[in-house]
């Protein structure tokens, strides 16, 4: 179904693993909000029965399908196969959001208002006007600080790198290798950030409020920060390495 006349068909890819108590919640939310786009559900064979209950919704519902996959191997992992099936689909729109209420579908329509102008939208916390309700504080400097330090090395301009609340045009993703992304886990979002801009397109911040969670638990560990600080580092000095270089050659 349509997001907008203008931007064509929109899918909304939900990452799953033990969302049971929240996925129904979150999905009704969705589809009453922006019932113009469609769902897409990746789960990681939730043990606690999480890929039953999107069964459930996608066969109520033809706007809903569901992708299983075999274990749980990173957000990022399955954000790309979510949005594999969703180009393959055809869909001119492919939206990110997490599962557990963080990400509120009624503030969606603002992001897909400014993706009239943007290759990505990001749904932003730490721009003006932007918001975190009950995130413990260990969280909030987690995340200050892993965007202070993605902005700083890689000289990005995104003031919410990690966020995982977005909308890609379908061209975006489709202009940015997907194909050689190796981010498993939750710096998938700043890796595909720092792509969009290095291929030239235009990213907006959005400011959204993020609620902490209600229900369930947070997958965030310290392996998965530990690969973002590696990851970050690393990209930083390459790009630093190419200034250099650029600067030495001309
Ligand atoms: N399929 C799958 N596989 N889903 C996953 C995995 C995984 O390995 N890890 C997490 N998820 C899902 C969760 O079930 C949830 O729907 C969403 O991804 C976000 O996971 P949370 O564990 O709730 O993330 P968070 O609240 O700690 O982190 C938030 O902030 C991060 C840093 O800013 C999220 O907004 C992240 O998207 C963001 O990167
Ligand atoms: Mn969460």
């Amino acid at each position: 179904m349509s997001a907008d006349a203008a931007l064509g068909r929109m899918v909304m890819v939900i990452p799953t693993y033990n969302e049971a108590e929240n996925l129904a919640w979150i999905v009704g939310r969705l589809r009453t909000a922006v019932p113009t786009s469609d769902v897409l559900i990746v789960d990681d064979n939730s043990p606690d029965g999480t890929g039953r209950i999107a069964d459930e919704l996608a066969a109520a519902d033809a706007c809903i399908q569901v992708i299983h996959r075999p274990s749980k191997d990173g957000l990022g992992a399955a954000y790309l196969n979510g949005f594999r099936v969703a180009l393959e689909q055809g869909y001119d729109v492919v939206g990110e959001m997490d599962a557990d209420g963080s990400h509120q579908p009624e503030q969606l329509s603002d992001l897909i208002a400014a993706l009239q102008h943007a290759d990505l939208v990001i749904g932003s916390r730490w721009v003006p006007g932007g918001s975190v309700v009950n995130w413990p504080r260990r969280r909030e400097m987690l995340s200050r600080g892993g965007n202070l330090y993605a902005r700083t090395l890689l000289g990005i301009p995104v003031r919410d790198a990690t966020a995982g609340f977005r909308l890609f045009r379908r061209t975006t993703l489709e202009a940015i290798d997907l194909d050689h992304v190796e981010s498993l886990g939750y710096v998938f979002q700043c890796d595909l950030a720092f792509r969009t801009l290095r291929a030239g397109l235009r990213i907006q911040e959005v400011p959204i409020e993020f609620v902490e969670r209600e229900r369930g638990n947070s997958k965030m560990s310290g392996p998965v920060a530990a690969e973002s600080l590696k990851r970050i580092t690393r990209w930083g000095l390459s790009q630093r390495r190419r200034e250099f270089l650029h600067r030495w050659s001309r």
